[in-house]
């Protein structure tokens, strides 16, 4: 496990190495380092028995050590959502990177041109704007850049709309010499993996049947992933929450509560009631992300009762019965619905292992969202 990337700029900070997680000052996010380790592990077996590329997104976590560790665990490259993310990652060492967005504007391709040449970078495209702004981008450059088209399997987000698109856009991007067309991505929606492998072996034949070769077919998510081994085109596959799984994919039966990874600890602050207890975790730690849930994240130690309603710094919690615990100044664990928009909430994280704080990570790539 990588050393700390976080100067323990305080006494609070520095004393807590050793310590019950208890001790750390709330809200905080408390990350569970054996259960993170069990969770790459698990679905890296799995791809490296099917064959698979995996190419964890690490929107989820933000943290470079992180990736680092996914990596080493056998992990093909990084995907990243974010110009500013994959930047933080490349200067960490990180040096396989996939940007899942089409990038537009001089700013950011200027920034792009410079990431190119400090790692291997691939980029998505759905459109001809953003190719001919990236073939500009990249004219004169050493190698050309690698492009995927982005497909819309079913998810309605970007993506060209048809296979015979995907063929269409993947014949104007082998015409600029400064990129080099390598394939088809989708993020394809929760529950129609197949129906997406479907479309994307259809766009791939035609691609190859015109002489374009697809040597990478990157799908992912992780509600499907334990069905991704037998999508048959799909070469790669980018997970991201799987890393820290979370309420809404225990939700989904996709892990249990002992593969979630993280919790957002929360003090009680109050108790006006015998039903209803106040924790310090409103909307800004918790994220007010529903995610077609009841309720803003679980508490283990209190199973039966509901995070009902957020303000930005209080959390209302219906206990359910009259209880008599938690009281004031108790501190709960609670994981969240939504794991990867917490992470970008905060500055840094603490590792535990067997409820002890054994680091400190700073979430380098938070708030990196350009
Ligand atoms: C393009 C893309 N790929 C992969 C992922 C990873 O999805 P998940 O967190 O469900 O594994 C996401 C998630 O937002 C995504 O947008």
């Amino acid at each position: 496990m990588p050393i700390s990337s976080l100067p323990l700029d305080d006494d609070t900070n520095r004393n807590l190495i050793g310590q019950s997680f208890e001790g750390i000052d709330t809200p905080a996010v408390v990350v569970d380092l054996d259960v993170v380790e069990a969770n790459v592990r698990r679905f890296q077996a799995y791809c490296d028995d099917h064959g698979l590329g995996l190419r964890p997104h690490i929107k989820t976590h933000k943290i470079p050590e992180f990736a680092a560790l996914q990596m080493t665990a056998g992990a093909v490259g990084i995907n990243c959502q974010k110009i500013g993310e994959a930047e933080v990652m490349a200067d960490a060492g990180l040096s396989d990177i996939l940007i899942t967005f089409n990038i537009l504007g001089p700013a950011k391709l200027a920034r792009l041109r410079r990431l190119a040449e400090r790692c291997a970078l691939t980029v998505t495209a759905d459109n001809e704007t953003v190719v001919a702004g990236l073939a500009a981008t990249m004219a004169g450059a050493g190698q050309p850049l690698d492009i995927l088209v982005e497909c819309d399997t079913g998810a309605g987000r970007c993506g060209v709309q048809s296979p015979e698109a995907a063929l269409d856009l993947a014949r104007r991007i082998a015409a600029f010499p400064a990129l080099r067309f390598r394939g088809l991505m989708t993020y394809p929606k929760a529950g129609a993996a197949r129906a997406a492998a479907d479309w994307l072996a259809k766009a791939k034949a035609l691609c190859e049947a015109d002489g374009l070769p697809c040597p990478v077919v990157s799908s992912g998510g992780t509600p499907d992933m334990w069905g991704a081994g037998d999508l048959g085109t799909v070469t790669e596959y980018r997970a991201g929450t799987y890393f820290y799984n979370d309420r809404s994919l225990i939700a989904r039966k996709v892990c249990a509560v002992a593969d979630c990874a993280l919790t957002v600890l929360a003090t009680v602050v109050s108790r006006p009631t015998a039903g209803r207890a106040i924790i310090d975790a409103g909307s800004k730690a918790l994220t007010s992300d529903l995610l077609g849930l009841e309720g803003y994240g679980f508490i283990p130690s209190l199973p039966k009762a509901s995070i009902y309603a957020l303000s930005e710094e209080h959390g209302f919690v219906d206990l359910r019965d009259d209880a008599d615990r938690p009281a004031v100044g108790d501190k709960i664990r609670i994981i969240p619905n939504h794991a990867c928009v917490v992470s970008n909430l905060v500055e840094r994280v603490y590792a535990i292992r067997d409820g002890k704080v054994v680091d400190i990570l700073r979430v380098q790539a938070r708030g990196r969202s350009q």
